[in-house]
């Protein structure tokens, strides 16, 4: 373990007074969430003892903290990926800190693009199973897990419902990056099943699992993945879209936050 843990939860604990609630990760463009915090505090990562930084365009790096109508919320703004070079314990590092702060449920978002041709972009899905497709350890054919929390589908799905915006469900696949897939690799994971394609998430959720606590992923469709349809797709469209979505997207989320917020 390389990262003091516990000093980064003393501190971020004794700064907001936060503890045991609902903990959000907001990925690429739709960090602005945040605005919907109310009495927040706002805590950035290079203020905790030895936290590291992102580097990635669309991301800030700092915690916000404070209620969701009444719930207990933090939220991280900007994550670190496994492509910047980080190694999967610096990944999952704020899930772990969460955990230090005892949230007992955590969602998980991001940008992704769409491998299917009836999901376009400015959809949101929520992770109903996922693969890991960055054949780090091994070059074996990945394997759908999909042992999501029920109940918080179930939250996300009620929150659709009652917001009126659509949700789609599907199977989100990790790839490394940090260039955007070829048409032949989103291919082959349009054959293993796969619906979205990002570059996140995936150590976040398996993170969550092995320290026992409940989590959901819910991703922005920001593009067609690569070879789709016949267009070339850029950082600027991900950030573009995420922005155009971002109402649909905090309407959502709010509504999932105030459904799990009735769990506690
Ligand atoms: N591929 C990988 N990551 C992404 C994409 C994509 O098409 N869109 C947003 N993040």
């Amino acid at each position: 373990m390389k990262y003091l843990i516990l000093d980064m939860a003393d501190y971020v604990g004794s700064r907001s007074g936060f503890m045991h609630g609902v903990a959000i990760i907001l990925g690429s463009g739709l960090g602005d969430f945040t605005e919907q915090i109310q009495t927040p505090v706002v805590i950035p990562y290079h203020a905790i003892p030895n936290y590291p930084q992102p580097t990635v365009e669309g991301h800030s790096g700092e915690f916000v903290i404070g209620n969701y109508k009444s719930v207990p919320l933090i939220a991280a703004k900007g994550r670190f990926h496994y492509y910047e070079g980080h190694d999967i314990e610096t990944v999952t590092l704020p899930i772990q800190l969460f955990h230090k702060l005892g949230v007992k449920y955590i969602i998980i978002t991001n940008a992704a693009g769409s491998v299917r041709k009836n999901m376009p972009p400015g959809t949101l899905m929520a992770i109903s199973g996922y693969m890991d497709c960055t054949f780090r350890e091994n070059l074996s054919i990945p394997q759908i897990v999909d042992d999501i929390s029920s109940k918080l589908l179930g939250c996300a799905e009620e929150a659709s419902n009652r917001v009126n915006v659509k949700l789609e469900n599907g199977i989100y696949c990790w790839t490394q990056g940090p260039a955007y897939e070829t048409p032949a690799e989103v291919e082959f994971i349009r054959n293993l099943g796969g619906d979205a394609v990002g570059m996140s998430t995936v150590p976040e959720l398996q993170a969550a699992e092995q320290l026992g606590i409940e989590a959901i992923g819910i991703s922005t469709i920001t593009n067609y993945a690569a070879g789709i349809i016949d267009q070339p797709l850029t950082h600027g469209e991900v950030i573009e879209t995420a922005n155009r979505t971002k109402d649909d997207f905090a309407d959502l989320i709010g509504a999932t936050i105030e459904n799990i917020g009735e769990l506690l």
